[in-house]
């Protein structure tokens, strides 16, 4: 059951939850007068007792208002006050404010309540009240998804993952906030909806979510939505020369699916969305190994977490019905091994004409890349982004905070622009051309890995520039980001739904 949302202008002594959170900014002993500031001007929505109990606890040092640190302060046997420790007022910003609301959800859902609510003073809204109402949506139905489908029992009671935990209510201390908190609340619900469904397939396994499963998910749009929907199969896919696509499949028993799922919601060029959908990556005939305790296949299931990803971003379009032209290409498959698999020492003619040489068949995500975006090309798009789980080597680079960028210096900007807005972090690597090099094959044209070592992460993004001619493009490598051990990005462990937002925010910005 999802958790719902209600807004509403009550204070904390008037609102039904049973647990009332309330922030305060990191402050000492020696200085209260913050708190004191604070106390005046909140006097009429926060009981006095409330913040006499934070002054104790702040002299007792045992609340400090540290980031996301957490304290409850009894008030009644019916209200729990709890207070939320917000970090230092200077270094607050709207990426503090979605992870202490994601730790207010998780601490309420933990404490096994059935509604919380969360008091927004207008001091913290350093961002306009819409986006900051919007991010408590999000970041609060993020946080609390659970994926228990599998689960046959043990779902913690009602099958939601979330306990009891029914209502999250958002205290909104200026009345005229009302009304565009509840529309930013309505946006939050459609985007996390869509977010958390692509998390969904991301989890699920690979024996559940095969290429045909998920081509048939886009599918389902199409009903509720005005979309176009085209799928190639085996045929269609060898018939278009899509041969890097075919010779990835080759080894597998599921058969590959190139998926194009296009939003027309304005008559402008189109941008087109390139989502790596491996459904299964075993590494094929260079089979993933087992080394030391650590199995590099495990997991493997999400390495379609860019076309989840992009599948999402049409969903979501539609619902918000925004003003933009999307087209969405996704080559789902499995890369396993078999008689029939790829081999090292192939060469294969790619869509565009240029013959790959393969030199490792564990770097296939670039070539089922590489042909779905030359083939974006004949829709002359105004520009192209690709989002893959392309190299292990991207959590070397920048770790697990953040995705890799590189490409085009404009889309590239647009991507840091949107990217501020919606606090996903991406960094972006540069495509020096003296790297080319590393590629050059002696008997075809480019070799699909550098086998000396070199930069991993960026040589993925050489090897693509290769199939994207004059479009303006942007490569987003999601393998650190995608999903999670940690608790990082609104989740304790799984699919994050990583970048969905940020190519939102994207295509909303974009001129
Ligand atoms: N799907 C993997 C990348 C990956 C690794 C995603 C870890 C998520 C977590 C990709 O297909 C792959 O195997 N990449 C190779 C490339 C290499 C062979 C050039 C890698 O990163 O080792
Ligand atoms: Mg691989
Ligand atoms: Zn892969």
């Amino acid at each position: 059951m999802a958790i719902n949302i209600i807004v509403s202008g009550k204070s904390i002594l008037e609102t039904d939850a049973e647990a009332v959170y309330v922030g305060f900014f990191q402050t000492d002993e020696k200085d209260l007068k913050e708190l004191k500031e604070f106390a005046k001007n909140v006097s009429k929505c926060i009981p006095s007792q409330v913040i006499a109990k934070v002054k104790e606890l702040i002299a007792a040092k045992k609340f400090e208002g540290k980031k996301k640190q957490i304290y409850p302060v009894y008030l009644s046997d019916k209200k729990l006050v709890v207070a939320v420790g917000l970090g230092k007022k200077e270094e607050y910003n709207s990426y503090v404010f979605r992870q202490v609301v994601s730790c207010v959800s998780k601490n309420a859902r933990d404490r096994k309540v059935k509604s919380y609510a969360f008091f927004l003073d207008n001091n913290w809204v350093r961002m306009n009240f819409e986006a900051t109402a919007q991010a408590f949506g999000e970041s609060t139905l993020l946080s609390l998804y659970k994926f228990d489908k599998l689960k046959t029992k043990d779902k913690n009671g009602n099958g939601s993952g979330n306990g009891i935990l029914q209502t999250a209510e958002l205290l909104i201390e200026d009345k005229k906030n009302i009304d565009p908190g509840k529309k930013a609340i309505l946006v939050a619900q459609q985007i996390a909806e869509c977010i958390n469904h692509a998390r969904d397939l991301i989890n699920l396994p690979p024996n559940i979510a095969t290429p045909k499963y998920i081509a048939n998910e886009a599918k389902e749009l199409v009903k509720k939505y005005k979309l176009k929907f085209t799928v190639l199969g085996r045929k269609e896919i060898e018939k278009n020369n899509l041969n890097l696509i075919k010779a990835v499949s080759s080894g597998s028993n599921e058969e590959a699916q190139f998926v194009i799922l296009e939003y027309n919601g304005s008559n402008k060029a189109p941008i087109c969305l390139v989502g790596k959908g491996i459904t299964y990556d075993s590494g094929g005939l260079n089979l993933k190994p087992y080394v030391g305790s650590s199995a590099s296949m495990r997991n493997m299931k999400s390495d379609m977490a860019g076309a989840a990803s992009m599948i999402a971003v049409i969903e979501i379009a539609a619902r918000l019905r925004l003003s933009a032209h999307i087209i969405a290409l996704m080559p789902l498959c499995e890369n396993m091994p078999d008689g029939k698999s790829y081999r090292c020492d192939d060469v294969i003619k790619a869509y565009n004409g240029i013959n790959v040489e393969i030199t490792n068949t564990d770097a296939e995500g670039r070539l089922v890349l590489a042909d779905a975006l030359a083939y974006a090309q004949k829709y002359k798009p105004a520009c192209l982004i690709d989002a893959a789980t392309l190299t292990g080597a991207a959590s070397v680079a920048v770790g697990y905070m953040g995705a890799c960028v590189m490409g085009s210096k404009e889309i590239v900007e647009k991507l840091k622009f949107a990217s501020k807005d919606t606090d996903e972090r991406i960094w972006e690597l540069p495509l020096w051309e003296e790297y080319a090099e590393l590629l050059d094959s002696k008997i075809g044209d480019l070799k699909n890995s550098n086998e000396s070592s070199g930069p991993g992460t960026i040589m993925g993004g050489i090897f693509l520039k290769n199939f994207v001619e004059k479009t303006p493009w942007a490569h987003i490598d999601i393998a650190a980001t995608a999903t999670t051990e940690k608790d990082v990005h609104y989740t304790e462990s799984g699919a994050t739904g990583f970048g969905i937002r940020l190519l939102v925010e994207f295509v909303k910005k974009y001129r």
